[in-house]
């Protein structure tokens, strides 16, 4: 499996330093209140377990699976809902853990999703980012890494489902995914 990565961007160490700022932030921001933090599956489960260990304020969790990518490297545009909340999200303050954030079709159609079910706020947390990729206007709250545009996997980041369990964020070799 490492032998398919080109280079790693971002170690562990980094990840964890900067998944520790931003439970910080993210305590600060909700403050005596009782967010409701979904974890839109696959990519951000790893994302997640580590988040909100360091989230100080009570919280209550739900997952929600969605997927555009398949197995290619590109989206393709459609978003499916695979697995919907167990919870209703009326009238919550809910906050939305992503592990990146590329054309922004997954969130904006969440997003949509989400105040059609009248919450009463949305934030958006996501640990890496490539703006340069965006075809819809969509900005994360609260973002950690930027990346450049590279096919990057790891840290529950998959090419075909593979590579999620490396523990840092690496760039796949071109010759993996062009064969
Ligand atoms: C990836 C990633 C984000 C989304 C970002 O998920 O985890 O959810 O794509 O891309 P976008 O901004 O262009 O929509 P994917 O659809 O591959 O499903 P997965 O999380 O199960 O890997
Ligand atoms: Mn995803
Ligand atoms: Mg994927």
């Amino acid at each position: 499996m490492q032998n398919d990565i080109q280079e790693v961007l971002i170690t562990r160490e980094q990840i964890q330093q900067k998944v520790e700022e931003l439970g910080q932030q993210l305590s600060k921001e909700y403050e005596g209140r009782n967010p409701l933090v979904i974890c839109i599956l696959k990519g951000a489960f790893i994302f997640m377990s580590d988040l909100v260990k360091e989230i100080t304020v009570p919280i209550e969790l739900d997952f929600m699976a969605v997927s555009s990518y398949g197995a290619s490297t590109r989206s393709s545009g459609e978003v499916k809902i695979i697995k919907d909340l167990d919870s209703s999200v009326e009238g919550r303050d809910v906050l939305i853990v992503e592990d990146i954030i590329d054309s922004g079709l997954t969130l904006s159609y969440l997003v949509d999703v989400l105040e059609r079910r009248k919450v009463n706020s949305v934030k958006i947390v996501t640990l890496f980012d490539k703006p340069a990729r965006r075809t819809v206007d969509l900005q994360a709250d609260l973002s950690g890494f930027v990346l450049p545009d590279a096919f990057v996997v790891g840290y529950g980041l998959d090419y075909a489902e593979k590579y999620r369990n490396l523990p840092y964020i690496g760039v796949l070799k071109p010759e993996i995914y062009t064969t």
